[in-house]
């Protein structure tokens, strides 16, 4: 292929060159008939196909249909990269089918705030659970000859002014945090293309920024794809080509052009930038071509059993008190279905990634399909689309509820609470589902609440009902698997991959979420998620990677295959699971690390691995696990590089992030030292206690007035703390001339070279 990228690049005319970086419409590239370079589709994604009818149509809301999986913090909390590759694989047969080359997904943005507008369409707080979800998306679509884009690089958390403003951000929290997912899906899963966002990094934007495009995409981690826009990101096309952006989308009927021709022809904007970025259109074009299968046809039905399927999988078991679930089916007398939600499902977000789903399920229909005549089945609205309670709707539900059985409320986030676009401005369901699910707890003891939401809500109603279960925006099935888990036929396994916290206030983005002037500072810096309730001790409403299930599990036997390893290692960590209860049931491990002897801030613990294991009830299975030296590592941004430190590490099993069951410590022999990188201001404390930079210093200036006195060591400690919190360039001055600026950058390189 390189060898036809070649020879195509030297037929090129430089206007065809030009062209052929921008999209011709929509969704679509441009052609160059003559050479045999074709057109390819790239569509939305991420949870299902937007193929709009032509690529000059937009298509919002009227693309083909297709089926609607469940959207990403659905299919997160299923934390089973078996069922992603599943989808992933027919959501490749379906761009197929619809003739689609390049599905645009997945989106692995951290949730940094849960009032994230499009938390729906990213995965996790966390960017380990976040990397392996997504290389087993990536994998799979790509598996089938579709391509895939990584989006939205990079630090595109929030959609408030979500075009221009800059995310501020330290290096270590953008490469601990908000990088680390996009680096292992692009050295695991090699994606085709990588989606530059709309926003700017500390103040440079992403589509102009070479440090994010060029020097870390590129050349740190080898991206060999194409760097894609997002939709209209671009707004000096000779800046960003010259960043390292390849494809701008959509296009703009070649206004540019002439300009960007021009400044070649001037030398004004390199040829050989020019080249680079078609050398990686024409790859994945031909890729892209070389996969293409025309006229697939899928099975609707059985995409359609796989999203049912799916939903069950994600949906997240909160509450089940006195083992109110699963329902009978057989026993059961009566069920009041309470909700518009039941009849009306709320199963994905808004904007770009809107799907025409190819059916839809409503929870209510499929209640009733699987009960038949034996239980007698009712339903009420309770609420209507109005965010404000209707007296004459709820006093309906509440009467249909206590003459039932047990009730069932739908309840969650009306499609105009969360959407691309805008951030959610409060954590809240609307006044009018939590006034229902008071008045119909306040009659029904037997009352079940299942939610229909992208993100974390609060639950002020918590004790009321028995039963909660987070059922997400699960797609065009999620009627069906509503059904399937209240009646049993599904055993919940989901475990949420974000935080529920009690109240707005306490969520680790709150003083500085969304940023004004342009501006929004991470101030939270590291402490993301758990990692931020675990620092600050506060007890959330649901935790980081909770979840029941209708039977229990039982941990023992962590064994570590060896209790010293060194950075090069690789840890085996071992343990048991039992399924302790009566039904076969699902259980998600999860190992934590804590390092406990860093000598740079680290967050108390850290998911470094995890497993979905399918028990029958007593059965046991072991659950291995390996970690490598990266698991044990943090950034160091002054000497850019992974660091992994000597000391004791801590591994913990839990069943969620705080409900931890097995513990045990591995000793970590390290070959690698954290350096200090000196400079000019660096206090002349760390001169003195490190012992290479001390001697270099001894020896060079040993005999200097300041510098003996301060090497003897035997001064007053006051004096000392005022003299070493002095920066080494306070030397020139207090050292009557004898040391020249010249010679202190000398000494300061001599000492950063020091192994
Ligand atoms: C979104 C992208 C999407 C693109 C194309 C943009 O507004 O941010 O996620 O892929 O539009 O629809």
């Amino acid at each position: 292929m390189e060898d036809r990228i070649n020879d195509l690049l030297g037929k090129l005319t430089l206007e065809e060159k030009v062209a052929l970086t921008t999209g011709k419409d929509y969704w679509t590239t441009v052609a160059v008939e003559r050479l045999g370079i074709p057109s390819i589709w790239l569509n939305d994604g991420p949870h299902g196909v937007r193929r709009p009818h032509s690529g000059s149509d937009i298509g919002l809301g009227d693309a083909k249909p297709a089926t609607c999986f469940p959207t990403a913090s659905a299919l997160a909390s299923s934390w089973d990269t078996a069922l992603i590759e599943t989808i992933g694989k027919a959501l490749a047969g379906e761009c197929h089918a619809l003739d689609v080359q390049v599905l645009l997904g997945p989106g692995i943005n951290i949730k940094r705030s849960p009032l994230g507008g499009r938390n729906f369409e990213y995965y996790s707080e966390d960017p380990h659970l976040t990397a392996a979800l997504a290389v087993a998306f990536v994998n799979a679509v790509q598996s089938e000859g579709i391509g895939t884009s990584l989006k939205h690089y990079a630090c595109n958390n929030q959609e408030f002014e979500r075009m221009t403003i800059s995310a501020d951000l330290d290096e270590r929290t953008l490469r601990e945090i908000y990088l680390a997912a996009f680096e292992q899906v692009v050295k695991e899963a090699r994606p085709w293309t990588v989606m530059a966002s709309y926003n700017r990094i500390n103040g440079v934007p992403a589509t102009e920024n070479s440090y994010l495009l060029t020097e870390i995409l590129k050349e740190e981690w080898g991206f060999t794809g194409c760097v894609v826009s997002d939709w209209t990101a671009v707004n000096y096309k000779e800046k960003s080509l010259a960043a390292g952006m390849d494809l701008e989308m959509p296009g703009k009927g070649g206004i540019d052009d002439a300009k960007i021709a021009g400044l070649v022809r001037e030398g004004l904007l390199n040829e050989t930038v020019l080249d680079e970025a078609v050398r990686r259109i024409l790859r994945l074009v031909l890729l892209a071509v070389q996969y293409r299968r025309p006229g697939v046809v899928y099975d609707q039905t059985a995409h359609h059993a796989l999203a049912r399927r799916a939903a069950g999988e994600c949906a997240v078991l909160l509450k089940n008190e006195d083992n109110l679930l699963p329902l009978d089916a057989n026993k059961l007398a009566s069920l009041a279905v309470i909700g518009r939600f039941a009849r009306d499902p709320r199963y994905q977000g808004a904007g770009s990634s809107q799907v025409t789903p190819t059916k839809l399920d409503a929870a209510y229909d499929e209640l009733a399909k699987l009960l038949g005549s034996k239980t007698w089945l009712t339903y009420a609205a309770g609420y209507s689309e109005s965010d404000s309670a209707d007296e004459t709707l709820i006093k309906e539900a509440v009467s249909t509820a206590r003459k039932a059985e047990v009730a069932v409320i739908f309840a969650g986030l009306p499609p105009q609470y969360e959407s691309e676009g805008f951030d959610r401005v409060h954590l809240d369901l609307p006044p009018a589902h939590n006034r229902l699910i008071e008045a119909v707890c306040a009659v029904q003891p037997n009352t079940i609440v299942f939610l229909a939401n992208g993100s974390a809500v609060t639950m002020p109603w918590l004790n009321k009902p028995k039963a909660i279960l987070e059922g997400w925006l699960g797609g065009q099935a999620s009627g069906g698997a509503a059904a399937d888990i209240l009646l049993g036929l599904v055993n919940p396994s989901g475990k949420l991959a974000e935080t529920f916290p009690y109240r707005l206030e306490d969520t680790p983005a709150f003083l500085n979420f969304p940023g004004e002037e342009d501006r929004v500072r991470y101030g939270e810096g590291l402490f993301v998620g758990y990692r931020y309730y675990d620092r600050k001790k506060i007890t959330p409403l649901f935790p980081f990677g909770f979840g029941l299930s209708y039977t229990t599990f039982e941990y023992s036997n962590l064994k570590l295959n060896r209790d010293t390893i060194s950075d090069h290692d690789v840890l085996q960590v071992g343990l048991s699971v039992k399924n302790s209860g009566p039904r076969a049931g699902r259980e998600i491990v999860q190992l934590y690390l804590r390092d406990e002897t860093a000598s740079r801030v680290r967050p108390d613990k850290e998911l470094k691995a995890f497993a979905k294991v399918a028990l029958e009830p007593g059965e046991t299975k072991t659950v291995q696990f390996s970690l490598t030296g990266r698991d044990f590592a943090f950034y160091d941004a002054a000497g850019r590089n992974w660091i992994i430190e000597t000391g004791w590490f801590e591994i913990l099993i839990g069943s969620s992030s705080t409900d931890l069951k097995l513990a045990t410590k591995v000793y970590m022999d390290s070959q690698q030292r954290l350096k200090r990188h000196f400079h000019r201001l660096t206090p002349f404390k760390y001169f003195l206690s490190d012992d290479a930079a001390r001697e270099i210093i001894r020896q060079t200036l040993g005999e200097t007035p300041l510098v003996s006195v301060l090497l003897s060591g035997d001064l007053d400690q006051t004096l000392v703390n005022l003299l070493g919190n002095m920066p080494a360039i306070k030397m020139l001055d207090y050292t009557g001339g004898s040391i020249s600026v010249t010679l202190l950058d000398e000494l300061i390189d001599q000492i950063n070279r020091q192994e």
